[in-house]
């Protein structure tokens, strides 16, 4: 890849040229697709290194090479990936005619294909999709489509390949063809173009195959050549810049960074910044060949504000007059990528532009049935699959829908503990109820009450395998607490499983809003000026964190009741592990459920050791200690 050289910007302008056509090949094992794209690279001028030009500064938006924090959203985060060795198969193919030069994204069909088809997608203006003659449009090919549909894709072209291999049926190709086109039109995708091929022979790859005399459409490069790909241009769209970064060489300049994801910019014009909302103009378009008269969506500046207001990374400056939305709580479609199911209720990190956010779904409305497009009830997303759930973030950002701008409306989704990219979503629209339900401000407060009852307010949050002793211990500590006049409530497992939980059970997703809804309850006890003793199994890391972060820092005391499982096991004082163990009870912690110990917790109880007495006064102890209580 050629060296970064400081013409990066004038590159980049010149890369998103309309001689320029970024596209996706999809296809299932074996239907030919490396094939056709070394037919491609054969039939026209293969680009390498510094024959590229403006397709090598371009291709830092693919996150081939630099580190500038300037790719794609998509490619940023699954750059990141990459980093950690995880392997993300999209391979970025540059070549050319004299009409034309082109991006082509290879996205390999094995199983994790959603993930690399998202990544490749997320820039390509049209898809050629692939089907093996003999086997006409199968569930993958569907797939694809609907994921182009999704990404915003408006052009496909169905590559009928191995058409040799069916004799040169015309037969066969008009069936495959009107089959897809019907599923294209449930889609909304009208620009089907469907070419007989054989990609292997090069039949109707750059010039009209003569077994195909019947066929009186162009070739496939002569179509790419040809086709005006278009999604809503980009620069038509109202201005938004993301802000990468703060430049501050000096006292004297402040610069903020990005790459303008919509619109163009001149000096002088007006713009608002996001989430803040103050306004100012725009001073100088900086860039390292000098200043510019304009800037364009897709290129990468320093703006400089005529007026010192507070910019940040993660805020967009945008058009005065035609802002970004700003809201914390969306309906989205998600593509799911992880092996490990998304979650209702778990907390997922989300990637937004510059911004990286706290978040979380609710029960998905429905999933897709990928053939039939119906709707599908689903309790989760699990690998591969499509559906739309609603999505709350732990603060507002600044978004437009993706039907309106691609960059704006799309995130990725992170787990939190393996960083690994587990989905990517678009954004349908705000929710209204995130606009109109305000916290209620109340007169009398947390400290109020925290004067009249005479001590802090905490979550004392005991968790542990069943049958670790951690009901037993929470009585003995509610009791001592109580003898000393604090004001307390115990929440229990079983207790608030007969009521508030009743109609959850024990399965990964039930247990995950269990705990959800048991933080939410310890929160508004603790804004009560209450000490909150909760005794569940809350196995989950993801969970405890989430509880702990409901309250405020210092709130939230994790207490491990360490009983090592052969320990719990042996006591089993409601006898449910013997059921457990004899298949009766499915789900069961330590069998075949998991638990995650606490890695850091504010005190260990090894039951081992200390008798259910002991640990309540440990435990006592260490509210004194904190300061929760006064001694004595
Ligand atoms: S949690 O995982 O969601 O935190 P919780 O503490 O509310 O679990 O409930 C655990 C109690 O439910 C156990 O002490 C036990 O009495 C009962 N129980 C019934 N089925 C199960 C199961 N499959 N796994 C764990 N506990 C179960």
């Amino acid at each position: 890849m050629a060296a970064d050289t400081p013409h990066t910007d004038a590159r980049l302008a010149a890369g998103h040229d309309k001689s320029l056509l970024r596209f996706i090949t999809c296809g299932s094992v074996d239907d030919g697709k490396s094939t056709l794209i070394g037919r491609l690279l054969y039939e026209t001028q293969a680009l390498y290194d510094d024959q590229l030009g403006a397709l090598a500064a371009d291709s830092k938006r693919y996150g081939t090479q630099g580190d500038e924090p300037d790719f794609a959203l998509l490619v940023d985060g699954l750059s990141a990936e990459r980093e950690q060795g995880i392997t993300i198969d999209v391979a970025y193919r540059f070549f050319a005619t004299d009409r034309r030069k082109f991006i082509v994204a290879d996205t390999p069909g094995h199983e994790q294909y959603t993930r690399n088809m998202v990544t490749g997608a997320s820039t390509a203006d049209l898809a050629v999709i692939l089907v093996d003659a003999r086997k006409g449009v199968l569930t993958q090919t569907r797939r694809h489509g609907i994921l182009a549909a999704l990404l915003g894709i408006r052009d496909i072209v169905l590559a009928v390949n191995k058409l040799d291999l069916a004799g040169w049926s015309q037969d066969t190709f008009a069936a495959i063809d009107r089959d897809y086109r019907a599923f294209a039109h449930s889609l909304g995708i009208e620009r089907v173009t469907s070419i007989p091929l054989s990609a292997l022979r090069g039949d109707n790859i750059a010039a009209p195959s003569t077994y195909t005399p019947w066929y009186e459409g162009p070739s496939l490069i002569e179509h790419l050549e040809r086709v005006e790909a278009g999604r809503a241009d980009a620069e038509a769209t109202p201005l938004r810049l993301p802000v990468q970064w703060v430049n501050r060489p000096n006292a004297d300049f402040r610069g903020f960074a990005g790459r303008l994801l919509g619109g163009r910019v001149r000096p002088g014009d007006r713009v608002r910044v996001l989430p803040s909302g103050r306004e100012s103009s725009i001073e100088r378009i900086v860039t390292f060949d000098g200043d510019l008269p304009e800037a364009r969506a897709g290129q990468s500046v320093t703006l400089t504000l005529a007026d010192e207001i507070d910019v940040s990374r993660g805020d967009v400056i945008c058009a005065a007059d035609d802002p970004a939305g700003l809201a914390d709580q969306f309906e989205a479609t998600l593509v799911w990528m992880a092996d490990a199911p998304m979650l209702p209720g778990r907390p997922y990190l989300v990637k937004m532009g510059a911004s990286t956010l706290g978040a979380s779904f609710g029960h998905p409305k429905y999933r897709l049935d990928v053939n039939s497009l119906e709707h599908l009830a689903a309790k989760t997303l699990e690998l591969n699959e499509i559906g739309v759930a609603n999505l709350t973030l732990d603060r507002a950002v600044a978004f437009d829908p993706y039907a309106v701008n691609r960059d704006m409306g799309s995130f990725i989704v992170i787990d939190r503990y393996t960083n690994q990219t587990v989905g990517a979503g678009l954004l349908h629209f705000a929710l209204r109820r995130s606009q109109n339900i305000h916290w209620q401000a109340v007169e009398v407060d947390k400290a109020a009450r925290m004067r009249q009852h005479g001590h802090k307010p905490c979550v004392l949050w005991l968790t542990g395998l069943s049958g670790s002793g951690k009901s037993t211990i929470a009585n003995i500590v509610e009791r001592q607490l109580h003898a000393r006049g604090a004001h307390t409530y115990l929440l229990d497992g079983d207790n608030v499983r007969h009521g508030l939980s009743r109609d959850l059970g024990f399965t990964d997703a039930d247990r995950v809003e269990n705990i959800r809804r048991i933080g939410e309850v310890a929160r508004l006890m603790v804004d009560a000026g209450l000490i909150v003793i909760t005794a569940f199994i809350s196995p989950f890391r993801s969970e405890r964190r989430l509880a702990r972060g409901m309250v405020e820092d210092g709130e939230f005391i994790e207490i491990f009741v360490d009983t090592p499982l052969a320990v719990a096991e042996q006591r089993d004082p409601k006898g449910l592990y013997r059921k457990a163990r004899r298949g009766e009870l499915a789900n069961f912690t330590g069998v075949d459920s998991p638990y995650e110990a606490p890695e850091m917790p504010e005190l260990r109880i090894d039951t081992l050791a200390d008798t259910p007495e002991d640990a309540a006064t440990r435990i006592v102890e260490l509210l004194v200690a904190r300061g929760v209580l006064r001694s004595g």
